[in-house]
């Protein structure tokens, strides 16, 4: 009962995730909690009141001008005095129609109206096609949500019921569970999370941009040259600066991890997208810190291939290599310069690692530089990071990559301190 004595008002707009939110009113009256559901006229066309009225035994409302049968605030003003006894509105599914109604402080429903005239936190699941998600118009919605202070949860990444494969999913209703257990339950509980930094808010407004993964440089349609990274530490870190109250942009190389929440992510495969990519979205988002978590391929064929190389055809020992670019050295050059925080995975110990580190940073003119041994890390739920800055060489002790994460944030944020 981790949510005893909560009030939660949940709103579902238009989209086939709404049947998500049937399992979610249940597990929340389970952990304690009582649920008010209020969904727009087309969330009714996914599923109906009479579902959720069941499901949570309250009139579900829905129409501004009139209030269920026997129900209804005296003063005849539910847009207003609902959200007055609640702790929190969470919307899920929220449509991208919804979304932009939010954004624009427009009022055409009585969920979107109780919106706007609440007091309290507001919590926003899209959920909806890959490309109506990641359509322009919908992406400054978000970011506009996000700077008014609206938590967005998700989406989460995968099959969609449209057919298609990509960002755009409901989260799962334990994910979302989850989330309203760790916001509105008692203190976490959770024995490692005593060991984290708090790192909540310690970087407020920040916009980050970051890289993580491998590239992928293609020698012909079907082959290619990578690295072993799988993209851990990069979106532990991207999961991570959220909780800081960060702006996120992920630059991601071929990686199957699903999207951190709250974290705008692009997918590229070489170094040369990633390095466009990175250099656009530090234009477009004015990022004050950019990380280089991603394993870049130093080296690219000159030419891919078009067709298969045939085996005794003896092409592939013709190859000529030419060097990526370097995404470190080239954002740190830029004016302004973002703070700059790169990695280093090498191979080898970590003396060798303590030894090298200085020289690297000192060329890539970066305040800090993580690094870490490659081999021993890639694909690991655990790593072990040395720090390089201003004040010399620290190890850190063999943790989580998510608790790496906090430390490594708490330290970005002191730069940021002091470079303000
Ligand atoms: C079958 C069907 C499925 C839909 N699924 C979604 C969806 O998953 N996400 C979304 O944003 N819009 C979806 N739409 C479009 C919305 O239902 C439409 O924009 C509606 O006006 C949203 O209204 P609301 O924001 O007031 O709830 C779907 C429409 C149809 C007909």
């Amino acid at each position: 009962m981790r949510l005893l004595h909560r009030h939660f008002i949940i709103g579902i707009t238009g989209g086939i995730a709404a049947y998500k939110t049937c399992e979610l009113v249940r597990r929340l009256q389970d952990e304690g909690a009582t649920v008010q559901v209020i969904m727009t006229e087309a969330g009714t066309r996914f599923v109906s009141a009479l579902t959720f009225q069941a499901l949570s035994g309250r009139p579900v409302y829905s129409d501004p001008w009139t209030s269920p049968e026997g129900s209804g605030p005296a003063n005849g003003m539910p847009h207003i005095d609902l959200s007055r006894e609640a702790d929190a509105i969470l919307i899920a599914p929220a449509s991208a129609d919804f979304i932009a109604q939010l954004a624009n402080g427009q009022t055409e429903s009585l969920l979107a109206t109780l919106c706007l005239a609440r007091e309290i936190p507001l919590l926003v699941a899209p959920a909806m096609n890959r490309q109506m998600w990641q359509n322009p118009a919908t992406q400054r919605n978000i970011a506009a949500l996000r700077e008014d202070g609206i938590t967005i949860l998700g989406p989460g990444r995968g099959d969609q019921a449209c057919g298609e494969v990509g960002d755009g999913r409901l989260l799962e209703p334990e994910e979302l569970l989850q989330h309203l257990v760790d916001r509105f339950g008692p203190q976490s509980s959770a024995p490692e999370a005593a060991r984290f930094p708090n790192i909540r808010g310690i970087l407020q407004g920040a916009s980050i941009v970051m890289t993580a993964g491998p590239t992928f440089e293609p020698i012909d349609p079907v082959r290619g040259i990578t690295n072993r990274s799988s993209g851990k530490m990069g979106f532990a870190i991207a999961q991570a600066a959220v909780l800081a109250g960060a702006r996120v942009t992920l630059i991601a190389g071929p990686v199957h991890l699903p999207t951190p929440e709250g974290v705008a992510r692009i997918d590229v495969q070489t170094a040369e997208q990633m390095h466009q990519t990175v250099m656009q979205c530090i234009q477009s988002t004015s990022a004050e810190i950019f990380i280089g978590v991603a394993a870049v391929a130093d080296w690219r064929p000159e030419t891919t291939q078009p067709g298969k190389i045939k085996k005794n055809s003896g092409s592939l020992q013709d190859i000529r290599w030419v060097e990526n670019p370097d995404i470190l050295a080239a954002v740190a050059r830029l004016q302004p310069t973002p703070i700059c925080v790169g990695f280093a995975a090498e191979s080898g110990s970590l003396d060798d690692l303590r030894a090298l580190l200085p020289a690297k940073r000192q060329r890539k003119q970066i305040p800090l530089l993580v690094g870490n041994i490659g081999a021993e890390t890639f694909g690991e739920d655990t790593n072990q990071i040395m720090l390089c800055d201003d004040h010399g060489v620290t190890l850190l002790p063999p943790a989580s990559k998510l608790e790496l994460a906090h430390h490594l944030l708490t330290h970005i944020a002191t730069l940021r301190h002091h470079s303000t």
